[in-house]
Formats: C-alpha cells, sequence, structure tokens
C-alpha cells in the first residue's frame, strides 16, 4: 500500500466512526465485486463487445456468484476467451500447451471428465467431431450450457453425471481428465480400468495433476499404475498458472 493511501486507512481506523468504517468496508467490497464482474466483461472495450455478450457474461458470473462454488474461489476456474472472461486457468494457453492441435483431429470424440464451466470442451470442440463433458455441479453445467449455445456450438453435450456412472456405446479418441481425479474419488486402479473402457485401442488419456508441488510422488504413482494397466507415456509437460500442475498424455497400448 502507498504512503498516503496507509495513511488515510489508519486515520480513518482510528478516528472514523464505525458506521462509516463499516459503510467503507461494505463499498470496496461492492466495488471490487463490480470491477471483477465488468473490467472482465470489457476487454477489448465497449462498444466493441456486443451487448448480447455482456448480458451472458453478466448471467454467468451472477449464476457464479450466487451459488456455493468452491473451485475459482471468486474467480471462474476456466477462462472463456471468446467473452472475454479471465479465469484462473486460461483455456486457449491450456490447450496449447496440452497439444490439443496434436491430439485432436476432425474425426475426434472427446470426453471431459469434470468438465467444470465447459470451457475446455468448448476449446476441444473447435477440433472434434464430438465432445461430451461430464460434471456433477448443476449449476456448472448451466454456465457451461449457456456458454455453447451463446457462441452457437452444436457438437458438444454437457451431462450431469458422476465419472464412476458414465457409460457410452461409442468409445473416445481423447479423455480429459484435468485436476478432477481426486475429486472422484475413485481408487486409482478402477479409475485406470474404467479410463480404458472407455477409450478406443490407440486413444488417448490427457492426465493432469492437482497442485504438483504437494502431490508429485502421489500423481507419479498413480501414472504407474495407470501405464501398468496398458497405457504408455506419450508426452508430458507442465503448467504453472494457479498452481505448478504436471500432465502426461498416455496413449491406450493393450
Ligand atoms: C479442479 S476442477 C477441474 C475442472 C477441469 N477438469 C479443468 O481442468 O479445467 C474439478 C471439477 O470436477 C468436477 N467433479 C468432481 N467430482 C466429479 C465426478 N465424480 N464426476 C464428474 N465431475 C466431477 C467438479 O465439480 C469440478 O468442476
Amino acid at each position: 500500500m502507498t504512503g498516503v493511501r496507509q495513511i488515510a486507512r489508519d486515520w480513518i481506523l482510528r478516528y472514523g466512526h464505525p458506521k462509516l468504517i463499516s459503510f467503507l468496508r461494505a463499498a470496496r467490497r461492492y466495488l471490487h465485486l463490480a470491477y471483477r464482474i465488468v473490467i472482465p466483461t470489457q476487454r477489448g472495450g465497449w462498444p466493441r463487445i456486443p451487448a448480447a455478450d455482456h448480458r451472458v457474461a453478466a448471467a454467468i458470473w451472477f449464476k457464479f456468484l450466487t451459488t456455493d462454488q468452491y473451485f475459482g474461489r471468486l474467480q471462474f476456474y476456466q477462462s472463456f476467451e471468446p467473452l472475454g472472461l479471465a479465469g484462473q486457468r486460461p483455456t486457449e494457453e491450456r490447450a496449447r500447451l496440452y497439444g490439443f492441435d496434436t491430439l485432436i483431429g476432425p474425426a475426434s470424440r472427446v470426453l471431459d471428465v469434470g468438465s467444470n464451466m465447459g470451457c475446455i470442451s468448448l476449446e476441444a470442440a473447435r477440433r472434434a467431431r464430438e465432445v461430451i463433458g461430464i460434471e456433477i455441479n448443476e449449476d456448472l453445467l448451466w454456465i457451461a450450457e449457456k456458454l455453447r449455445k451463446h457462441v452457437g456450438v452444436a457438437n458438444v453435450r454437457f451431462l450431469r453425471m458422476s465419472f464412476d456412472r458414465f457409460e457410452d456405446v461409442e468409445r473416445f479418441d481423447l479423455i480429459l481428465a484435468s485436476a478432477v481425479r481426486r475429486w472422484i474419488g475413485m481408487p486409482i486402479d478402477a479409475f485406470a480400468v474404467r479410463i480404458k473402457s472407455l477409450l478406443k485401442p490407440g486413444g488417448v488419456l490427457l492426465f493432469e495433476s492437482n497442485n504438483y508441488r504437494d502431490l508429485a510422488e502421489e500423481f507419479e504413482a498413480e501414472v504407474q499404475a495407470i501405464v501398468g494397466a496398458g497405457f504408455e507415456a506419450v508426452n508430458s509437460g507442465t503448467t504453472h498458472f494457479d498452481a505448478l500442475r504436471k500432465f502426461y498424455a498416455l496413449r491406450r497400448i493393450t
């Protein structure tokens, strides 16, 4: 905090009426909220962003802030660049780091496990034939569906579903399981078997950790368990936005 701001703050806290102090605190909170809502939606500058985009962005922010959201905490977990929505983890940059252009082709079928607000699914859909995003949080699904409709993407379906109950008749070329394995709470061997049953032979699991600094040993052991179930690592890398995370592209070989 700068010197002048610090002096003003100390002065108000010392001599200000308690009601004035609580008013200023509330004002700061709401200004902060307005800043969070308005600025990200105005990247590019009014009126270059169409009013419809602003309306959708505001509705999404409203849903996000008025429901009990754990992921992202006052910030979206994922960004959505077409609407200028900032997030904890930038979607387009993640797609580049994961190698979506190599992993996904026009015939690809993609499953996004724990699709959150759907931004990674929608990004995958730009390259794929079909994408299914499964998510247990209905408010996040509402946001995902709102985004999908707004940008007019027809090859994505968002389903309210827990991963352990998901079945499909057609198998997938790519399964995205980013920062989600821990939340599913399935033993790793069962998880690997399930992933394998959903993937085509030669299909790829993109498997990403939660905070790698804390969980490196556990995550590497999980990767080894998946490899033991009939996969080989064809790529790996790290992302470093909110936390250091490691990911592997694991191809089904048996
Ligand atoms: C840390 S976020 C990761 C979101 C997304 N995979 C990404 O990397 O941007 C985990 C997400 O998985 C969802 N989730 C948790 N348990 C799940 C389950 N059993 N089945 C499907 N989704 C689940 C959560 O609601 C949350 O949106």
